[in-house]
């Protein structure tokens, strides 16, 4: 079994330190192996670090040809083309300007059976997995992907009971529609990924940092299973260092 290292925040002056930092990462690991699976984040963090691959790959196509994305959550109950899907996101972002719909893959967000879609996302991750790089964000309430506190998580993809901070999330900030529940790999899904890449940035995740860098690991704070993973990098700004 691997050893674990603990969890240590390297610190950036600035959210596009951090981005540029995060993006040589990408590039490095598509180096490596082409045909990489990289997990994606949406939201306020990853933004910038989509920027830079976008232009890298226009700069340099050849080094995204063979890359393979996963979608890591999506907001259950509005129509796919909503733009406050993690699928507009993600479409806008990376997937259409790279040209990669065929290598890509996600929930859909508004399945007739949200049950069977996770067990749909379940069974290509068991095909197709494990995760070479997952991209992760850091929640307000410590949730990862879509696994919020609560008194047992789940390992595999999942229907997930939204928060009252996750429905307040900036994506649906301008949505006249409110999810009605979250789709998300499970917790087991994220933790068999070879290496992750959590970001965190701004003033606002100061205290779920606190937290996080607690060594403990508990059911009401997701993310603090990350302690129990060999590779994580985590990324944070300095408005973001408790
Ligand atoms: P954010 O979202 O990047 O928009 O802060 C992170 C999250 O809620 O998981």
């Amino acid at each position: 079994m691997t050893k674990t290292r603990p969890l240590t925040p390297r610190v950036f002056a600035s959210h596009e330190a951090v981005s540029r930092h995060a993006a040589g990462l990408v590039i490095r690991q598509l180096t490596r192996k082409h045909d990489s699976l990289l997990c994606l984040a949406t939201g306020g963090t990853p933004t910038r670090l989509y920027d830079l691959l976008r232009d890298r790959a226009q700069r340099k196509p050849a080094l995204f040809r063979q890359a393979r994305l996963l979608k890591l959550d999506e907001w259950g109950g509005l129509s796919m083309d909503n733009p406050a899907t993690c699928e507009h996101y993600l479409q806008n972002a990376l997937i259409k300007p790279l040209g990669l719909q065929r290598r890509y893959h996600g929930f859909r967000s508004d399945p007739l059976d949200p049950e069977t879609e996770c067990r749909r996302m379940a069974s290509w991750l068991r095909r197709h997995g494990p995760i070479d790089l997952c991209i992760l964000g850091l929640g307000i309430n410590g949730h990862l992907a879509l696994n919020e506190p609560a008194s047992a998580l789940r390992a595999e993809s999942h229907v997930a009971r939204l928060s009252s901070e996750s429905l307040q999330h900036g994506m649906l900030k301008s949505s006249l529609k409110l999810p009605r529940y979250g789709l998300t790999l499970g917790l087991g899904e994220i933790m068999q990924s070879d290496t992750i890449l959590l970001l965190v940035s701004g003033a606002s995740k100061r205290a779920p940092m606190r937290q996080l860098l607690q060594p403990e690991v508990r059911t009401d704070f997701p993310a603090s299973f990350l302690h129990l993973h060999p590779r994580v990098q985590l990324l944070i700004d300095r408005d973001a260092k408790p």
